[in-house]
C-alpha cells in the first residue's frame, strides 16, 4: 500500500484549526482527521486516562497508513508526544503553546504574556519546563478555560454567550498589563474575535498552528515526500469513519469559518 496521507489528531474539532493552516501550506496533500469525540474533553481528565485514549487513536491511524502525524491538540502533546515518538517511526509533530515568540515580542514592551489552555496542559511538567526555559523575568501567566472547549464541541460560537464567560473568567485580571495572549488549546482560535473584545486593541493573539504547519511542510520537503494529491480529507470519530452528510458538512463549515476569521499570526 502506498502511504500518502498525513494524520491529524485531536480530542475534537479543535484540530481543524491546525488542519486549516496545513491546507494553506500543503494544499496538495491528502489527510486523515481523527477526532476522539467519545472522550472529549481531554483537558479535564486524568493524565493516565487521556494517555490511553491517545495511544488507541494513534494506533488506529498508524494502521490506516500515514506518512506523518500532527498531534493537533495541546493537551495530548503535553502528555504523550515524547512517548509516541519512541513507538512510531513516522515523523510526529505536536502543537505546543507559542510561549517563546510571545515572550520575545513582549520583552521590549514591558508587557506580560497570558497563556490560555486546558487545566491538564497547564498542570503538565512539559508546560512548566517550557516556561522555565524561556521566561526569565516572570512575564508568563496562565488561565485554564475549559468552557471554550465545551462551547466549540457544542458549536456554540455566539459572542453574546462566549464574551460573558470570558469576562467572568478574566474578572480578577488587569487586562492592560498583557502584550500577547497565547492560545494554548486548538479549540480556542474559533473564539479569537470574542477574546479580542475583552482585551485592549493593541494586544496580540497568537497560536502555534501556523508554526506547526510550516514545520510539517519542512519535514516533508526534507524527506522528499511532498504529495500531488487534491487536499482530500477522510474524517474519523473515535475509530469510525464519518460518513453522515450533516457531520461532514459541519466540518466543512468550520473550515470555511476559519477562512473567514483569517487567523493570522505566527
Ligand atoms: C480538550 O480536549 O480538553 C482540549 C484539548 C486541547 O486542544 O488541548
Amino acid at each position: 500500500m502506498k502511504v500518502v496521507r498525513i494524520g491529524f489528531f485531536d480530542s475534537g474539532i479543535g484540530g481543524l484549526t491546525v488542519l486549516h493552516q496545513a491546507l494553506r501550506f500543503l494544499p496538495n496533500e491528502d489527510y486523515i482527521f481523527y477526532a476522539d469525540t467519545l472522550h472529549v474533553p481531554y483537558g479535564e481528565k486524568s493524565k493516565e486516562e487521556v494517555r490511553e485514549y491517545i495511544f488507541n487513536a494513534v494506533d488506529f491511524m498508524a494502521n490506516q497508513g500515514i506518512k506523518a502525524l500532527v498531534i493537533a491538540c495541546n493537551t495530548a502533546t503535553s502528555i504523550a508526544v515524547d512517548d509516541l515518538r519512541q513507538k512510531y517511526d513516522f515523523p510526529i509533530l505536536g502543537i505546543e503553546p507559542a510561549v517563546k515568540p510571545a515572550v520575545q515580542s513582549c520583552e521590549g514592551k514591558r508587557k506580560k504574556v497570558l497563556v490560555l489552555a486546558t487545566n491538564l496542559t497547564l498542570r503538565e511538567e512539559k508546560f512548566h519546563n517550557l516556561v522555565r526555559s524561556i521566561d526569565h523575568h516572570d512575564m508568563v501567566e496562565s488561565l485554564p478555560l475549559p468552557g471554550l472547549v465545551q462551547f466549540a464541541e457544542n458549536f456554540e460560537f455566539r459572542e453574546e454567550i462566549v464574551v460573558p464567560y470570558l469576562k467572568e473568567k478574566l474578572s480578577s485580571f488587569d487586562l492592560k498589563q498583557y502584550g500577547t495572549i497565547v492560545l494554548g488549546c486548538t479549540h480556542f482560535p474559533y473564539f479569537e474575535n470574542s477574546i479580542k473584545k475583552i482585551f485592549p486593541e493593541e494586544v496580540d493573539i497568537i497560536s502555534g498552528s501556523i508554526g506547526t504547519a510550516k514545520n510539517l511542510k519542512g519535514i516533508l520537503e526534507a524527506k522528499n515526500q511532498i504529495n500531488d494529491g487534491t487536499g482530500d480529507i477522510l474524517f474519523f470519530k473515535s475509530g469510525f469513519k464519518v460518513e453522515d452528510k450533516e457531520t461532514l458538512s459541519n466540518y466543512k463549515k468550520l473550515l470555511i469559518m476559519l477562512d473567514e476569521l483569517q487567523l493570522c499570526h505566527l
